[in-house]
């Protein structure tokens, strides 16, 4: 009898796993469309909450639905009172994606709801968590700085409510726009790893906090969601523009990854990196500050550096990383950024996988050693 040898797709690499009608990233021409809209025209043209209503309903909302999509949002906001308390026991060592998985497992195990698995439902919970995330967030933001939480205002919009919750103060237009626009840009990504994740949880018909929690947990390493924290301290380490070149020689020399370059799907640059770099550059232009103009010396040379070398172009958490700490940031609340927005394509994807299920169970080819005994004891 011949045994074949299985053609291994290591990383899941090339492997296409199931079909979605949420978004499509087209490698080849370096573009990205949420339900067919293209990405840069959605981020020049609408809200994160009209976005993220294109994403859970298939069409974006007429006047009316935005309506009632915001003010089911705005009501959702506050945290309860237990909520805020287990958060706040939290140690203070805790990184706050580990809080945000914290707070997720428990808002799951509190929600009543029966778990019909019905879209219905799981829009619902989605809904809570997509406005109860920005207040985690920025009680964990302000209790990292020794401040007491803020409560939500119903009177502002998703990103300004959130500034307001973590500063006390919404700043300019300009500033919440390019939140705004980074918010649009998280949104969704097709079958990346949090996203996968949450499919493969929900296969299994567990609930969907469930596949949330374990989502937060892909997205925290440094090759996904983690490299947003992972550029800003790069950044730092190299600390001047003139030590770009030589610091990428020794880190590529010492086999480094540089964070916030290089992706699975893209290979001549990710689509969504001109529109956060335009809305940066902004950002840059209006803070007139010495240390900025020098940090974004930095970041363009390393960027010119990386692609002369090894012709690798940044991903978006190159300049999303930079108009986070731009914006007032601090570095371990990047990644907790990318979920209040991602929330919105991993809650699609869990209602497209029941839409349709298949248990996700792929084959290992065994490589241990062959069949032997058990020794006697
Ligand atoms: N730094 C240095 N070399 C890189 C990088 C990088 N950032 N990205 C790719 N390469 C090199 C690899 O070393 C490899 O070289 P080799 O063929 O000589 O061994 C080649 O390019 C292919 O890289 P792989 O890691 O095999 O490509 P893969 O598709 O598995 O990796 C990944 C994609 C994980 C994103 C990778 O580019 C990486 O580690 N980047 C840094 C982390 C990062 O920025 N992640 C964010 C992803 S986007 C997001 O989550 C929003």
């Amino acid at each position: 009898m011949t045994s074949t040898v299985p053609e291994i797709h290591r990383g899941l690499a090339g492997v296409v796993a199931d079909t979605t009608a949420i978004s499509t990233v087209i490698a080849e021409t370096n573009s990205l469309t949420y339900r067919g809209y293209p990405v840069q025209d959605l981020a020049a043209r609408c809200s994160f909450e009209e976005v993220a209503y294109l994403l859970w309903y298939g069409e974006l909302p007429d006047p009316g639905e935005l309506r009632e999509f915001r003010a089911q949002e705005r009501a959702l906001r506050p945290l309860d009172r237990t909520t805020a308390e287990v958060l706040a026991r939290l140690p203070a060592t805790c990184h706050p994606m580990d809080v945000l998985r914290t707070a997720v497992s428990f808002i799951g195990a509190e929600d009543p709801r029966e778990d019909d698995g019905t879209p219905a439902a799981n829009l619902a919970k989605s809904l809570t968590l997509l406005a109860r995330l920005p207040g985690v967030v920025a009680a964990d933001h302000r209790r990292r700085h020794g401040l007491a939480p803020i409560q939500p205002d119903p009177d502002l919009s998703y990103a300004e409510n959130f500034f307001h919750m973590c500063f006390g103060a919404v700043p300019d237009a300009e500033v919440v726009r390019c939140f705004e626009i980074s918010l649009i840009l998280y949104a969704e990504h097709s079958f990346n790893a949090s996203t996968f994740t949450a499919r493969v949880v929900t296969s299994t018909l567990s609930d969907l906090y469930s596949a949330v929690t374990a989502a937060i947990g892909a997205l925290k390493g440094p090759l996904h969601g983690g490299a947003n924290e992972a550029v800003m301290h790069m950044l730092t380490e190299i600390g001047d523009p003139q030590r770009a070149g030589q610091w990428l020689d020794e880190a590529l020399a010492a086999q480094r990854k540089i964070m916030g370059f290089g992706h699975r799907v893209y290979k001549a640059g990710d689509s969504r990196v001109p529109i956060m770099q335009e809305a940066t550059e902004r950002l840059i232009a209006r803070a007139g500050d010495p240390d900025v103009t020098r940090l974004a010396a930095l970041h363009a040379a390393l960027r010119h550096a990386m692609i002369s070398r090894k012709g690798i172009h940044p991903n978006l958490d190159y300049p999303a990383g930079l108009a986070y700490h731009l914006m007032g940031f601090d570095i371990p609340a990047f990644t907790p950024l990318f979920v209040m927005s991602r929330i919105t394509g991993w809650s699609a994807h869990i209602t497209e996988q029941l839409a349709h299920n298949a248990l996700i169970r792929p084959l290992a080819s065994y490589d241990g050693p062959g069949q032997r005994p058990v020794p006697p004891t």
